[in-house]
């Protein structure tokens, strides 16, 4: 069948890029250096994401201090690593280690307190950690863990050497990322792109999307237009089209492609605490104080 015998209503709207976001350099947890693109001056929040954080460093003096205990109430937090190792406990008993191409989506619902510590000395740390908002309905649910090391992320292999490591949600092939059951139906690919090769992936209509370039240079081509994204820069999808068109420049490319349902509703943040109102975070508050984690 070609493209021509389609009906025209099933024709597809590429998205095109609203805006880029180059990062804030920062501190946080005990005093590890990571970049900021969401949660920051310059993007405080793309429903339903809440935080994106990327820290490098082959210098342990970065990453040594770690995250030490601390809690979480109301949204998930996604921990994806692309070097390094980090050790998970928490308050109620669970630990893991997150390894190079392993992933934690961690449902903190109503609450946990725990820490997140490189289970390294020396060598190269590197990954992402993206905090996704939850429902109302969900925002007092148990905790929820969902960890996978890099041998059960699936991997798509196509022409030309493309590859997309399949986190969540599923491709057009198609390939099934192990985390389901998220409340924003989310998309998380991790996606290589041999020089000038291009990858089109559908996703729903009106999803929030974001492209994380991780290396190399590529651009989001929409009709005529072509917007590069540069490494380390964050691309912000507009929310109207029902899938994506990228192009790796003249050397090899891998970013992060990412999308989920926006939620609508009000929030309000405190530390780590993301509720709809300020009674339910000085809720928060009283039952962290009082031990109710
Ligand atoms: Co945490």
């Amino acid at each position: 069948m070609t493209l021509d015998s389609f009906p025209s209503d099933t024709k597809m709207a590429y998205r095109n890029l609203d805006r880029i976001i180059k990062g804030q350099p920062t501190s946080d947890g005990a005093g590890v250096c990571l970049t900021r693109y969401i949660g920051s001056s310059d993007l405080n929040y793309l429903d339903p994401f809440l935080l994106l954080d990327f820290f490098e460093s082959d210098n342990p003096d970065d990453y040594i201090a770690g995250f030490p205990s601390h809690p979480h109430r109301g949204f998930e937090t996604v921990t994806y690593l692309f070097a390094g190792r980090v050790r998970h406990e928490d308050s109620v008993g669970h630990e893991g280690i997150i390894e190079a191409g392993g992933v934690q989506w961690m449902t903190a619902g109503r609450g946990i307190i725990h820490s997140e510590m490189p289970e390294q000395e020396k060598g190269r740390l590197a990954g992402v950690q993206l905090w996704v908002n939850l429902p109302s309905v969900d925002k007092m649910c148990q905790p929820i863990y969902h960890e996978y090391p890099a041998t059960d992320i699936p991997v798509e292999i196509r022409d030309n050497g493309i590859r997309i490591q399949v986190i969540a949600g599923s491709t057009s092939t198609p390939i099934h990322g192990p985390v389901s059951g998220v409340a924003t139906d989310p998309l998380y690919l991790d996606v290589t792109l041999p020089a000038g090769c291009s990858v089109s992936e559908p996703l729903p209509n009106s999803h929030a999307a974001f492209i994380f370039v991780i290396e190399g240079n590529l651009s989001l081509i929409s009709g005529s237009s072509s917007c590069p994204i540069a490494a380390k820069q964050l691309g912000v999808l507009n929310n109207e089209g029902d899938c994506f068109l990228v192009r790796a420049g003249d050397a090899s490319a891998r970013f992060l492609f990412v999308a989920a349902r926006p939620l609508n509703e009000p929030i309000v943040r405190y530390g780590p605490f993301v509720m709809n109102t300020k009674t339910e975070i000085q809720q928060a508050i009283n039952d962290y104080n009082a031990g109710r984690f």
